[in-house]
């Protein structure tokens, strides 16, 4: 693993950053982020062997400390996986919804992916070479009244990846947005069973609720260089949830 690639993933303690990671580390030298739960991080670390490193993307200091770690580690980096990201506290009517979790949301899912990505590419820039990836949603461009807050966030994350990927093409570095659907993990746990039902009435056309696997694999097809030609891609790792039928 010596001279092996370089990969950051965060939000990779659980689901599907955790996914993602794993799949990465059997290719790449990774550092896992956490926020909270260094049990789980610490799990991922004895299973695969990834670095793991606590970092809130919301902090601006921490993911500095980030970005000097991996230097400092690895001396250099050739892949960011922005998938850090939370759901609404509680899910409320967009009448109802407050100030206070809009600004955690835009923080954690928007602001933080977006500068961390800032630091990223200074460094990619001085390489010349790299690829980053954000993790953003079908919620991007699917209205869900109840959490207004968390498709707001996730339409914005997906201009900051065609930003960046329209920045950074040129020199060589190269971004791509992947778009999970609805995937079995602690964050929509409370909402599961409504979201079985839906999904065997048609919801998603394979069938078939989505693994963190289903994601790390798309993930895996951009950091072997498959779509290198891709700059901007949008990937739906959805099951198909985004075809329009009549
Ligand atoms: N599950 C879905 O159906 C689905 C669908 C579309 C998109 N996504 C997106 O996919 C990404 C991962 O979601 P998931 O379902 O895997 O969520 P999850 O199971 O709740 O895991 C979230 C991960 O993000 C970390 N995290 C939370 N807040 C953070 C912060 N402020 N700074 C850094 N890390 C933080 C958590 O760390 P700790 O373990 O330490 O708390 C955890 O590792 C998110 O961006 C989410 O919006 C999910």
């Amino acid at each position: 693993m010596k001279d092996s690639p370089v990969a950051i993933v965060t939000g990779a303690s659980r689901g599907i950053g955790r996914g993602i990671a794993q799949e990465l580390a059997r290719t790449h030298r990774v550092v896992a982020t956490y926020r909270g739960r260094r049990d789980a991080a610490e799990s991922l670390r004895e299973e695969t062997g990834v670095e793991i490193f606590q970092c809130d993307v919301s902090s601006a200091a921490d993911r500095a400390a980030l970005i000097e770690f991996a230097r400092a580690r690895f001396g250099r980096l050739d892949l960011l996986v922005n998938n850090a990201g939370i759901a609404p506290r509680e899910r409320l009517d967009v009448v109802e919804a407050t100030e206070a979790s809009f600004d955690e949301l835009i923080a954690t899912n928007l602001k933080g992916p977006h500068f961390l990505t800032q630091l990223a590419a200074r460094w990619m820039l001085e390489q010349g070479r790299g690829r980053i990836v954000f993790v953003t949603s079908i919620s991007a461009y699917t209205a869900s009244v109840n959490r207004a807050e968390y498709c707001i966030s996730k339409a914005g994350l997906s201009m900051s990846a065609a930003v960046w990927a329209a920045r950074l093409a040129p020199h060589g570095v190269l971004v791509f947005e992947v778009r999970p659907g609805i995937i079995r993990t602690d964050m929509i746990a409370r909402v599961q069973q409504l979201y079985e039902e839906r999904i065997a009435g048609g919801l998603v056309p394979q069938r078939r609720m989505g693994e963190p696997a289903d994601v790390a694999r798309a993930v895996r097809a951009i950091a072997d260089g498959l779509l290198d030609y891709c700059a901007g891609q949008v990937i739906d790792a959805d099951g198909g949830f985004h075809l329009r039928t009549l």
